[in-house]
């Protein structure tokens, strides 16, 4: 049996004092036994939060790190930094990061695999484009994207990763893909994990559907067989939060 997890992406929003404030306002509504909830942070956070949710059943999440155990790597984060803080998630291969910081599928993979090896879990990104869905690659292209991301990792490596489906044209859009659309290539997703696995990792592992998910469509996304919960970005900084992890 899968158990339902909804992270909240808060992207590039929240000061250290306002992420306070906000766990302050979500954490009674968000308490429940029925999901995981994770907040990925910004970095800054990461120290403020991670307090601010002591007592509570929210997880704490990064949004970024990089793959070299340390050195000299001006301004970036490692896995180790971050396990050492209190993090047990990290969104790696966002689109976002995809797009405007270069973070190409060797570089994913070599984030996921330094993830794994310091007890990070990896919430894995994957989601085709507008124009890749109009010409009909999505599934290919999201294959390729699971197959780098994947390379060289053991059966058990494997299943720490939690994967989320989003399509870029969904993200921060209002335009959220049809629970058929995100069923279909979450399903894919696993199917694929099968075929480099086996089908009892594929039955096991958690795919997240993300991309304008909110309190009005989370329960009809998240009813889907293939679809264990959700990646959200903009209504996990809301109120609303609250109604989607209790949907
Ligand atoms: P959104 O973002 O919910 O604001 O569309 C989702 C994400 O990018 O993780």
């Amino acid at each position: 049996m899968r158990r339902k997890v909804i992270a909240g992406n808060w992207k590039m929003n929240m000061t250290p004092t306002e992420a306070v404030e906000l766990v302050e306002t979500l954490k009674d509504g968000v308490k429940t036994d029925s999901a995981d909830v994770i907040f990925c942070v910004p970095a800054i956070d990461i120290v403020p939060v991670a307090k601010a949710i002591e007592g509570t059943n929210i997880k704490l999440g990064a949004q970024n790190m990089y793959y070299e155990p340390k050195g000299a790597y001006t301004g970036e984060i490692s896995a180790a930094m971050l396990v050492d803080a209190g993090v047990q998630y990290i969104v790696i291969g966002h689109s976002e990061r995809r797009q405007y910081f270069n973070e190409t599928d060797d570089i994913v993979n070599r984030k996921v695999k330094a993830a794994i090896a310091n007890g990070l879990q990896p919430i894995l990104c994957c989601g085709e484009s507008l124009q890749q869905r109009e010409s009909g690659v999505t599934i290919s292209f999201i294959e390729e994207q699971i197959n780098a991301a994947f390379a060289g990792l053991t059966k058990d490596e494997a299943s720490q990763i939690i994967i989320a489906y989003e399509p870029i044209w969904a993200i921060g859009t209002g335009k959220v893909a049809t629970s058929e659309q995100a069923q279909e290539v979450c399903k894919s997703i696993r199917d694929l994990i099968a075929t480099l696995y086996g089908r009892e990792l594929a039955d096991e592992i958690t795919i997240l559907y993300g991309g304008s998910v909110n309190a009005g469509n989370a329960a009809e996304l998240f009813a889907m067989p293939d679809i264990d919960g959700g990646l959200v970005g903009g209504a996990s900084l809301k109120p609303e939060f609250v109604q989607i992890v209790n949907y």
